[in-house]
């Protein structure tokens, strides 16, 4: 009882001479114990034996494991233990139904009546009504003349690599930090991927960086033959001085705006400034379609050559005749019923998480040693994620601690993008730092965290995240 009442969980586990788990005990099983005749000084082994052993899990599992055991077992609490199976925590169920999310999908009012009518109409293919009103509004919206739906956005940076006909060993400059899925299709394509550095401000691609290898390039003759421009966490690039650089030189420039759409760069929508662009509407993006991308873009040939690769490369005949290899990477029709919906509320999402963004900005105010990114001249982003940077020479708690506290309070936050040139799969790939003393994305990746940004979060969820950040800053 003694420890019951000190334990915040009110609940206690039991555990053998070996230090594992025998079970859980809870006032309930002493109540009923007591009923049946024991005494308060009897041995916990005399009490009856629960119906099922307790549940356990690895500690450190992820939010989705720890959350599908829990819709699994039906239990209340799970015990955590280490390698050792020994006891290091209890997860309780309320307190993960409680977990504020890092950007969960926040549909609107729509969405189910298009996905309910393309079920009424039969209309369950990647082809369809949803589809064609899909791209146009998409379209639209992107400030483009032609949209092209997709399984991903994925699919939509490998098809802009495949209809600008990159060939293997072709020079692709890629922003460094940015998620895998910027280099990936270099990748399949057999291309050389050149990681060009974050610039402090926006921590998007440096166009100093991208100046000094495009010059050095341009005299060894091996200019690259695509620049993939990154528009990090809904933040733009500062296209002014990468889209001039680019025609310069005369290398067409692909917009991953995989995180940024609804963001405006000098008043046109993100994704409408390079030859080709790219959204994303994977499940954690500012819209979704629970999975799925588009390609953009006011060139009509290389849409159609998009749409043709994207649908098996199918030849202009009667018959099934192909030519080249192509993919099957078209958005299906119940989908792009839930991407109408989204499309509605855009402008809300993205008010919204400027909103979010806001209060942290004012939430943080007095800490000293903490920074966000920077808007670049003339755009607003989306700020699909917001991201705090922590000086280390201000704040001597390390942003893994920050997020492993945040874990163990319901809130989740992820670190910061690992830039490419860090990674494993890109060892060998050449890497141009912002300043030969002054490599950035490195430091960002360490010194950052992506708070909880969705745009459901509610003010109160919000006030939480700040007091809980402020408490371990400061020490409290
Ligand atoms: C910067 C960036 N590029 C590309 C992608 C790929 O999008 P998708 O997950 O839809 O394939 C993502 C997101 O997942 C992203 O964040």
């Amino acid at each position: 009882m003694q420890q019951l009442e000190a334990a915040s969980t009110k609940i206690v586990v039991v555990v053998d001479a070996a230090g594992h788990v025998i079970r859980t005990l809870t006032d309930g099983d002493l109540r009923r114990g007591l009923l049946q005749g024991a005494t308060m000084d009897a041995p916990v082994d005399d009490l009856a034996a629960p119906p099922a052993p307790p549940v356990t899990a690895l500690v450190g599992s992820s939010d989705q494991d720890i959350s599908d055991l829990f819709a699994r077992t039906q239990v209340n609490s799970i015990v955590l233990v280490d390698e050792a199976g020994q006891p290091v925590g209890i997860e309780e169920a309320a307190h993960v139904h409680d977990r504020i999310l890092l950007s969960p999908p926040h549909l609107g009012d729509a969405e189910a009546g298009f996905v309910e009518k393309s079920f009424a109409d039969n209309w369950i293919a990647p082809a369809g009504p949803n589809i064609d009103a899909f791209e146009v509004a998409l379209a639209q919206e992107g400030g483009r003349t032609h949209a092209l739906a997709l399984s991903s956005g994925t699919a939509g940076l490998h098809l802009a690599l495949r209809v600008l006909e990159i060939q293997p060993q072709d020079r692709i400059y890629v922003s460094d930090l940015t998620f895998v899925a910027s280099l990936q299709p270099i990748l399949y394509e057999h291309a050389q991927p050149v990681l060009i550095d974050s610039e402090p401000d926006t921590w998007n691609m440096s166009p100093q960086a991208l100046a000094s290898r495009l010059e050095k390039d341009a005299k060894l003759g091996q200019l690259p033959a695509a620049i993939v421009v990154v528009h990090l966490y809904g933040q733009s690039a500062k296209l002014d001085e990468i889209c001039a650089l680019a025609q310069t030189y005369d290398i067409p420039v692909i917009e991953d705006a995989a995180e940024s759409l609804g963001a405006q760069y000098r008043g046109r929508p993100s994704g409408a400034h390079g030859l080709l662009s790219v959204y994303s509407f994977n499940g954690n993006k500012i819209i979704t379609t629970s999975g799925g991308g588009a390609l953009v873009s006011d060139d009509t040939g290389l849409i159609d050559k998009a749409r043709k690769l994207s649908t098996q490369g199918r030849d202009a005949a009667e018959h099934y005749q192909h030519s080249e290899v192509a993919y099957n990477y078209r958005m299906s029709n119940v989908l792009a019923g839930i991407g109408r919906g989204q499309l509605a509320v855009l402008g809300d999402r993205v008010a919204r998480r400027r909103e979010i963004y806001e209060i942290y900005k004012a939430g943080f105010q007095s800490l000293q040693g903490v920074s966000f990114q920077a808007d670049a001249p003339g755009s607003v982003g989306s700020r699909w994620l917001t991201v705090l940077r922590f000086d280390p020479d201000q704040v001597d708690v390390h942003p893994y601690q920050i997020m492993r506290h945040l874990g163990r309070l319901g809130i989740e936050t992820r670190p910061a993008w690992k830039p490419m040139s860090m990674q494993p799969l890109c060892a060998g790939y050449e890497f141009e730092p912002h300043s030969p003393t002054e490599p950035v994305s490195g430091k960002l990746f360490m010194q950052s965290l992506c708070l909880p940004s969705g745009s459901a979060m509610s003010r109160s969820s919000q006030d939480r995240i700040i007091n809980a950040i402020c408490d371990i800053i400061s020490g409290a």
